[in-house]
């Protein structure tokens, strides 16, 4: 029996979890015996690189490895590739030409994609695989061929077979040993390993400076779903690292590079919820407070309406203005919002109005006409307010003049 370490070590193949672990294993059990193998997993999970551990711990290992791409080459050659031509066989075949199976003979043939190959051909590959027989095309001369295959997909054969894509008969003698790789998510634990190898192996051979993964940047990495796996992964790692060259990789520049959602909001001590886009947050930032001010108006007429204290200034804010925003402007009340529930309540209203002025001031460039009317308020009621709030002296006028 193959020794485990040896084996992952010569084949490059990172990891430590019990799912690798047990690929791994199979390796080490079938690459010594003359069978074919099926690797499949999605796309980046490593069956390349796992075939070509196979080959290099087979009895075949000093002869070569043909590798045989079935998606890449036209289905119209497929066969003069594989089987090779007779001189003549068809317009551009000038010259007598062996085909990969004869070219491999005694060593392997890699059949990468093996779900796109055409049917013609499944059918010629069979015999190849049971008896080593095969023809050049345009010849009618049996040929004989010592070659072990190898294949690899990333489809489901199961389900081709079932649509008629790929023939039964072959799916059934492929798949007597099947290697099924892990998904980077089924063995998210190597993901450290993993980064911390592919980043000094990348930083070494470029003359990077290497500072390291914050300890939340890997937390933030498992969290994201990596659907092109383990090669998705190493794309990840070196353009980070070439992005941010020679600094320390933090969470944010994780999350930035992903895509994922951001810290939103500018001052800190608001009571908000971080999971939406800058631009959602601040837009219902500024509903809330239409809302809340429309609050106040109902308020203050009740108070009126009773004969209450007579009011000096009340906001410019019509009845109803809410209802007349855009249906996708208008606040639902039973959505999640910005606001966390638990700090209702405990919520500083004039901090909420200033940072709605100020950022919505910023949103429209200081332009105060928009930002007044966008806050539901008169341009005379916002000056008021930016002279209450003292954010005078960091705003300039539309016009350019600083006030
Ligand atoms: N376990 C692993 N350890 C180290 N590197 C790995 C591992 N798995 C994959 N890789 C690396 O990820 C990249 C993609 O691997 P590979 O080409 O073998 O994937 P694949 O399964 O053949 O993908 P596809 O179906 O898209 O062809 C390669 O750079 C490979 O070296
Ligand atoms: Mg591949």
């Amino acid at each position: 029996m193959i020794d485990l370490d040896r084996l992952q070590k010569a084949s490059g193949i990172i990891g430590n979890s019990d799912a690798i672990k047990q690929s791994l294993e199979m390796m080490a059990q079938v690459a010594p015996v003359d069978i074919s193998v099926l690797v499949t997993g999605e796309s980046g999970t490593g069956k390349e690189i796992v075939a070509k551990g196979l080959h290099k711990f087979s009895k075949r290992a000093q002869q070569e490895m043909v590798t045989v791409n079935a998606g890449a080459i036209p289905a119209g050659i497929i066969e003069s590739e594989l089987f090779g031509h007779k001189k003549g066989a068809y317009t551009g075949a000038g010259d007598d030409r062996k085909g990969y199976f004869e070219t491999a003979h005694k060593g392997t043939v890699f059949l990468d994609e093996i779900g796109e190959m055409p049917l013609e051909t499944q059918v010629k590959l069979l015999r190849v695989l049971d008896s080593g027989e095969f023809m050049r095309v345009g010849e009618s001369k049996t040929r004989m061929t010592d070659v072990r295959i190898l294949a690899a997909t990333n489809k489901n054969l199961s389900e081709l077979v079932q649509q008629g894509k790929f023939r039964q008969d072959l799916y059934f003698r492929l798949k007597t040993v099947t290697i099924d790789l892990p998904t980077l998510r089924q063995r998210i634990d190597d993901l450290s390993l993993l980064v911390e190898r592919f980043a000094l192996e990348f930083t070494r051979s470029n003359d990077i400076p290497y500072k390291g993964f914050m300890p939340e940047a890997i937390r933030r990495m498992k969290q994201y779903d990596w659907p092109g796996n383990v090669r998705e992964l190493k794309n990840f790692v070196e353009s980070i690292l070439v992005l941010e060259r020679g600094e320390r990789i933090t969470v944010e520049m994780v999350e930035q590079k992903l895509g994922m959602a951001q810290p939103m909001v500018q001052n800190q001590n608001l009571p908000m919820l971080i999971q939406q886009s800058p631009e959602q947050a601040e837009r219902e930032l500024i509903l809330r407070q239409l809302f809340l001010l429309r609050q106040d108006v109902e308020t203050i007429k009740a108070m009126v309406g009773q004969g209450g204290a007579p009011v000096q200034s009340v906001p410019y804010y019509h009845e109803g203005a809410v209802d007349e925003l855009p249906r996708d402007m208008q606040i639902d009340e039973n959505i999640q919002h910005s606001i966390r529930n638990d700090a209702i309540g405990d919520m500083n209203l004039e901090a909420l109005e200033k940072e709605a002025i100020s950022r919505t001031l910023q949103h429209y460039n200081n332009n105060r006409r928009a930002a007044a009317k966008s806050l539901g308020m008169s341009e005379r009621t916002l000056y008021r307010k930016i002279d209450q709030y003292d954010l005078g002296r960091k705003i300039k006028r539309s016009n350019g003049k600083n006030e």
